[in-house]
């Protein structure tokens, strides 16, 4: 019977070779519009002659239009599978996202002088065979005192204004006055020779232009067989050298710190007119000496084998010298002004 239409065959061989030859989804859409659409759509008209045949041919008809109605979509499916697949590919560099994109000066950040000045002193002492370790800033009496030569009661205790946490397990907390407790906790797991640093967050009850109730420092031990001052003068004048400017000025005098002996305090000259009170002053910058025996018999080091040095920088203090700020709080304001400035 002729229903004017393109004979099934013809029409569905036609299709497949279009189908496949189609270059975009668009063109890929007019086709299926034109097999499938709704009112006119080829496949859509041949159904609907099926309604002139009778019972017994309507069957084997309506099979034969179905097997190849579904042998259509299917060609049209994995043809735009293939388009959208060819289109990614064909993307190119500039129109993917480039997450690693500069953004503009304006509102680009960077981190805070702290941390940047604290990867810095890793990478300085990393360079001079220094491990890096961290240690909790809540402590134990045991870590922050007794371990490292101070006695309780002591009148050296009073050096460290402190911030009692209560107790847990009947020890008492305290917010680690230094970070010289890392020293402890790094020497008990380590066997000499080493050497560490180990930066972080202090607190003691004090503040003023140069103090502030939470701080940062970093510490340094270095161990082994005949370590002596001369080493640790090299390796503090080297790194400040290194980590402030190559002209610095410093000096060091005598301290007093239970943990070590003899001590010393290392201070460095305020240049710069930012703050004129200060011109020409020498800052404290850190505490330092031979490790003490007793510290090293309470981490389980021989001290008839073993002798070494520590010392305990504080890092706002060298930011101050170097790039003039006058007051502490400064780093903690958020400030853009500030922050911006480096
Ligand atoms: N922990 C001392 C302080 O905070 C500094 C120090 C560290 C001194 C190591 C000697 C050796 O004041």
């Amino acid at each position: 019977m002729d229903t004017g239409l393109v004979p099934l065959n013809e029409l569905k061989e036609q299709s497949i070779e279009r189908i496949n030859a189609v270059q975009s989804q668009e063109d890929l859409n007019i086709i299926e519009k034109e097999l499938f659409g709704r009112k006119s759509g080829f496949i859509t008209l041949h159904m609907h002659s099926l309604r002139t045949l009778a019972d017994s041919e309507r069957r084997s008809r309506g099979g034969e239009i179905n097997s190849i109605k579904s042998e259509l979509e299917n060609a049209i499916k994995s043809r735009r599978s293939f388009l959208e697949k060819k289109q990614m590919d064909s993307l190119s560099e500039e129109d993917l996202l480039d997450t690693t994109m500069n953004l503009p000066e304006e509102g680009h950040g960077h981190l805070h002088l702290i941390p940047e000045f604290i990867s810095k002193v890793e990478e300085v002492f990393g360079r001079m065979g220094f491990d890096v370790a961290y240690g909790p800033e809540i402590e134990t009496d045991e870590y922050n005192f007794d371990l490292l030569n101070f006695p309780k009661g002591h009148a050296a205790r009073d050096m460290q204004d402190t911030f009692w946490v209560g107790d847990k397990d009947g020890e008492e907390r305290v917010l680690r006055t230094h970070t010289s407790p890392v020293q402890i906790r790094y020497a008990k797991e380590h066997k000499p020779p080493f050497r560490m640093i180990c930066p972080g967050k202090v607190y003691r009850k004090d503040a003023d232009a140069t103090h502030s109730p939470m701080f940062h420092q970093f510490e340094g031990m270095m161990i082994g067989k005949d370590i002596s001052l001369k080493h640790l003068k090299g390796v503090m004048v080297t790194a400040m050298k290194e980590l402030l400017s190559p002209d610095l000025d410093f000096r060091f005098r005598a301290g007093f710190f239970p943990f070590t002996e003899p001590s010393l305090e290392m201070d460095i000259k305020w240049q710069g007119d930012l703050s004129k009170s200060r011109e020409g002053q020498w800052l404290e910058v850190a505490g330092c000496g031979m490790t003490h025996p007793n510290v090293l018999q309470n981490v389980g080091i021989d001290p008839d084998e073993w002798q070494g040095f520590a010392f305990g920088f504080g890092i706002e203090r060298l930011l101050m010298i170097k790039h003039q700020i006058p007051n502490i709080r400064l780093f903690y304001l958020g400030d853009l002004r500030f922050l911006r400035q480096f």
